[in-house]
């Protein structure tokens, strides 16, 4: 062995001892401290989640628990995040779908394929069944573990011009989240794809680094989107939700009792992250719409049919990435229309629809 592995041997060595004191220190304290990070304001579906989820900790477990949520990305950022959560630094997080592909489970880039979920039923039926149960269980070689999903919503196009058809968005800069699918969707506008922080997206707007974005209405409205975006287009063409999870050796030492009470807390949560969401959407899109700055366009049903046939090409391109079974097998609980859009997506009639809506 040479001196550069001895020493990498020793750093691992270091890292791996630091992790288990942070682990092991968080779980003596009394009462148990989770520390609950993420990225997006207080008053977003996401964030009045993470409040929930906190009370009812608390409650149900008698005190022995006490989860400190920190919005905002006031302790860390959408990248860095996800490596405080493996070293043990926060303890549990709630990272939107799209952040788990740098993470290394390409897998969930499913969610980022355009118009895939025709309404949230359709969308339930993954989150909520055995096709997300088995992506969660995707994370646990990374030492994480998955304990639910939460919505926020479907996501719309803004920019500084009017946007009603995909011609509209051509040239344009448009930010995204690191994900392949979502840059591959970008580019099928011939529109430029620009990875950022979430942090990062108002001044990057504001100062002309980006022309324009696309998140659920929630999101924007926190993001004084009506300050620096002249134009939303209700295209709602993808959808962003979340992944609750929780360090998987702190999780695992946890008392088996207080462990089983967060899971019930973490039940209760969901449903009411799940009820709340579409809830808040809407009542962020008045309050948009009240400020009179941000002109807020409703696509025709032709128009939005021209968007998702300029975006099916992205389901066929990023098969082989997301996995062609897992692929299929979406389409066939879903009952998806996208594939009708994507030309029939189905070759060799393997799919339950065969008929273009
Ligand atoms: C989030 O909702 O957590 C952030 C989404 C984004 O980065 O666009």
């Amino acid at each position: 062995m040479n001196s550069l592995s001895i020493l990498r041997v020793f750093l691992n060595g270091l890292a791996a001892w630091a992790l288990s004191a942070a682990l092991g220190s968080a779980i003596a304290q009394q009462p148990i401290v989770i520390k609950f990070s993420h990225v997006v304001a207080h008053d977003t579906p996401k964030g009045l989640a993470a409040e929930f989820f906190a009370k009812r900790a608390g409650e149900l477990t008698k005190g022995k628990v006490k989860v400190e949520v920190y919005a905002n990305s006031t302790l860390y950022k959408d990248k860095e995040e996800m490596e405080a959560l493996q070293l043990g630094a926060v303890q549990m997080l709630v990272p939107s779908l799209a952040k788990f592909s740098p993470f290394g489970v390409k897998e969930f880039e499913l969610f980022d394929l355009p118009y895939l979920f025709d309404n949230y039923a359709a969308l339930h039926k993954v989150t909520q069944g055995s096709i997300g149960q088995s992506l969660l269980e995707k994370l646990e070689p990374k030492g994480v573990v998955g304990l639910a999903f939460w919505d926020n919503g479907f996501k719309s196009f803004s920019a500084n011009t009017p946007i009603k058809t995909p011609a509209d968005l051509k040239g344009k800069k448009l930010r995204i989240q690191s994900s392949k699918v979502l840059e591959e969707q970008i580019q099928a506008l011939s529109a430029q794809p620009q990875v950022m922080a979430f942090s990062e997206v108002y001044q990057a707007l504001q100062s002309g680094g980006v022309d324009g974005t696309e998140n659920p209405i929630s999101n924007l409205y926190m993001q004084k989107i009506y300050e620096v975006q002249k134009h939303l287009a209700l295209t709602e063409h993808g959808y962003l939700g979340y992944a609750v999870i929780a360090n998987k050796k702190f999780w695992e030492g946890l008392p088996a009792d207080v462990r089983g009470q967060l899971e019930v807390a973490m039940k209760e949560s969901t449903t009411y992250a799940n009820k709340i969401a579409k809830e808040k959407n809407d009542k962020d899109l008045e309050a948009i719409k009240k400020t009179g700055k941000t002109q807020v366009y409703v696509l025709t049903s032709e128009e939005r049919l021209a968007f998702k046939k300029a975006l099916a090409p992205v389901h066929v391109k990023m098969e082989s990435r997301i996995g062609k079974d897992l692929l299929e097998r979406v389409y066939r609980e879903t009952g998806s229309s996208a594939q009708c859009a994507a030309g029939c997506y189905c070759r060799g009639g393997t799919c339950a629809i065969t008929c273009c809506r």
